[in-house]
Formats: C-alpha cells, sequence, structure tokens
C-alpha cells in the first residue's frame, strides 16, 4: 500500500533491536485518516471472503480493527491479556510470548463471541515473529471457526513469522513488508 509506505518512509524511526516506531500515526498517536484507507484496502483484499467477525488482540490492534470492521459490517472481538489466569471453561486461552517485552502472557477471549459459525479475519498492526498471531489462530482453531486469513499493517519480513505461516497455507495479507531496515534505510519487500 503505497500511501503507507510513503508514511513509513517519512515518520517511521528505527529503535535499537530491530524496532519500528510508529507512534506518531499508528500506535500511539493514530492518523485516523491513513487508519481509514488501511481498512479500505483490507476490505478490498478480502471483498470475496465471507467474514462474519474480525478478531484482533488489545491494545494496539483493537482501533485498526474497529474502522476495518465499518467496511466489513461485522462485529469486532479482541482477545485480553492476563497474568491471572482462571480456566472456567467459558474461555478459550492460549498463551503468547512477546519477544520484544520479553513476557508470557495468558491471552483469553470468551467462547460466548467466537464459534463454529464464524469466518473470521485476524487484523493486527504489527507481524514480527508471529507469536501474537499464531496465539490467535490458535483460538480461531479452538473455536471450529473458519479462518478467511490476516491483515497485517507491518510485517517485518525480516523475522519470518509471516513466511512461517504462508508456508503451512494461511493467508497473510500484509499492507508493507519490510525487508530491512537500519537508522538510515529500510526497504520494503516488492
Ligand atoms: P510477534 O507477536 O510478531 O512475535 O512479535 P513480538 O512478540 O516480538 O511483539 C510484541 C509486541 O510488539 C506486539 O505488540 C507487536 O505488535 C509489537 N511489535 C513487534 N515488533 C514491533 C516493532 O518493530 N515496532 C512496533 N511499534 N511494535 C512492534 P503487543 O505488545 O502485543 O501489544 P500492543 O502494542 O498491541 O499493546
Ligand atoms: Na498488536
Ligand atoms: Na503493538
Amino acid at each position: 500500500m503505497q500511501l503507507l509506505k510513503e508514511r513509513i518512509l517519512k515518520d517511521g524511526i528505527v529503535k535499537p533491536g530491530n524496532i519500528l516506531k510508529v507512534d506518531s500515526f499508528l500506535n500511539h498517536q493514530m492518523d485516523i485518516p491513513l487508519i481509514n484507507e488501511i481498512g479500505k484496502e483490507f476490505k478490498r483484499i478480502y471483498a470475496d471472503a465471507p467474514i462474519t467477525k474480525i478478531l484482533t488482540i488489545e491494545a494496539s490492534g483493537i482501533g485498526i480493527a474497529c474502522i476495518a470492521a465499518q467496511y466489513f459490517n461485522v462485529p469486532v472481538v479482541f482477545a485480553k491479556k492476563t497474568q491471572s489466569l482462571n480456566l472456567d471453561g467459558e474461555m478459550y486461552c492460549t498463551k503468547i510470548e512477546s519477544f520484544t517485552h520479553k513476557k508470557v502472557y495468558d491471552v483469553i477471549l470468551s467462547k460466548k463471541f467466537l464459534n463454529a459459525d464464524d469466518h473470521v479475519l485476524i487484523i493486527d498492526d504489527f507481524l514480527a515473529n508471529g507469536c501474537a498471531l499464531n496465539g490467535l489462530i490458535e483460538i480461531v482453531h479452538n473455536s471450529g471457526a473458519v479462518l478467511e486469513g490476516t491483515g497485517i499493517v507491518i510485517e517485518k519480513g525480516f523475522q519470518h513469522g509471516g513466511d512461517l505461516l504462508r508456508e503451512k497455507g494461511i493467508r497473510v495479507e500484509s499492507l508493507a513488508i519490510i525487508d530491512s531496515m537500519t537508522d538510515d534505510s529500510l526497504t520494503f519487500r516488492e
């Protein structure tokens, strides 16, 4: 998505540890006209898929998913991160390890809001090693729903989470894939 790539080049800041800061338009301050174009682009890509629900994870995915959902006319459900897990059978549960934050989270989603009748589009802001996305995919599989695919705003292609999922046959659509980045250069996959 050209508009997004231009914005990353203009306002993205590469931090030590291969972190791309996009706080001024995506992760902290949010540029709503840009995110609106992102939502339209996800709809264009998934126009033929019978999506009934958009799934994301708190926190940064939620705003993006909500704007996209207006084009799909479906609800958004977001997985919640928690430290204290009570396994009461009413929740889908999985563990997500964050390499960026060096932490393991329990992630939960109420069984009321995802079931075998659903056709799911997973949306998230970043895809790196794929830990978050793998956790969400596991929840979809446990619910019996059909995973139509995933929509990612920025994929860090050099961390291979996306390529591993594509090799497994999962549809991963990323609006910008970064193949390399340094302090003063950033290249996108064609
Ligand atoms: P992974 O899920 O793809 O394996 O990535 P990882 O565990 O390393 O990422 C942990 C968190 O950091 C995720 O957000 C992810 O979206 C985000 N992230 C990963 N790489 C980058 C990056 O280069 N720049 C930015 N800005 N974020 C990155 P989170 O902690 O789960 O939560 P939240 O920010 O959505 O609340
Ligand atoms: Na996220
Ligand atoms: Na994030």
